[in-house]
């Protein structure tokens, strides 16, 4: 099993897009995936077409079994209509108690022990996280295996992935001292990305001289993201011939070569 946290302190990058995404390509492939949403907003809980619940507080606070917190994600979503998925779709929701949870648990291992439970029966574990830095990146920190960084091509939302990359270096230390392994930068997602605009060349540029092959091929900005969200699907299921489809896939493929299972 293998834990990759999406995170960009910087709001509204796209980490839930490619969280879900990832997630539901990987099932669509043939992989056990859970989605673990970790952002009180839940956004990627109602993006799987689920409620918001506080199954992430109650399997973090309330030591609930998971069998009682996971929510099996219908194919109808994620899935393309010829396609049935090879693999399973679990989402972990969330939902505004997710805030409490570092203010009701001490132990800062609590959600690296919960999700090793799932260690034989999973395959892949997406964590989608917050923009606001909290404990619960913290545990979230040690926890994970590898961490994707979105980020769109401009000033503020480098200075998010700054901010995470520095937070990275400090769990880092933390995980030292435990005798842990480093956490993996699988890649930087250069999302929302408008190759005519002049600006966003300029950054993707940027990014590239600061992080080199660190930095993925950019999900470009196209209105088949928002048009999939607002029926409730996924773009694989809304429109899986599509460029933005096409583009997610390869990112998935990326995912697999860079963690393996
Ligand atoms: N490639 C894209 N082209 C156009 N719109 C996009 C693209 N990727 C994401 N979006 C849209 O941008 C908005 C923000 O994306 P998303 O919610 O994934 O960001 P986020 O980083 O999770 O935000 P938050 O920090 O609030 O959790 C959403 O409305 C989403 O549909
Ligand atoms: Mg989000």
């Amino acid at each position: 099993m293998k834990i990759l946290s999406l995170i960009n302190e910087k709001g509204g990058v796209g980490k839930t897009t490619l969280a879900t995404h990832i997630a539901a390509g990987l099932a669509i492939r043939g992989y056990r995936v859970v989605l673990a949403d970790a952002d009180p907003q839940g956004h990627a809980t109602v993006s799987m077409g689920l409620k918001k619940e506080p199954c992430f507080y109650d399997l973090l606070v309330r030591d609930a079994a998971f069998k009682d917190v996971l929510r099996r994600v219908p194919a109808e979503v994620f899935s393309p209509e010829n396609e049935a998925p090879k693999g399973e779709l679990y989402v972990l929701p969330s939902n505004l108690e997710t805030r409490s949870i570092p203010n009701q648990i001490s132990d800062p291992f609590a959600a690296a022990d919960r999700f090793r439970e799932l260690e034989d029966v999973i395959d892949y574990v997406i964590f989608d996280t917050s923009p606001t830095p909290s404990l619960l990146h913290g545990s979230i920190y040690l926890a994970t295996d590898a961490i994707l960084y979105p980020t769109k091509s401009e000033t503020l939302s480098f200075d998010g992935l700054i901010e995470s990359l520095t937070h990275r270096v400090e769990a880092q230390t933390q995980r030292k001292r435990w005798g842990m392994d480093n956490i993996t930068i699988l890649g930087i997602v250069p999302t929302m990305y408008r190759s005519a605009t002049l600006v966003h060349q300029e950054n993707y540029a940027k990014l590239k001289t600061a992080y080199g092959e660190l930095v993925w091929p950019p999900i470009a900005m196209r209105t088949v993201w928002a048009e999939a969200s607002s029926v409730g699907m996924l773009v694989y299921r809304y429109a899986p011939e599509s460029e933005g489809a096409l583009e997610c896939w390869s990112l998935v493929n990326r995912v697999i070569q860079g963690l393996g299972v």
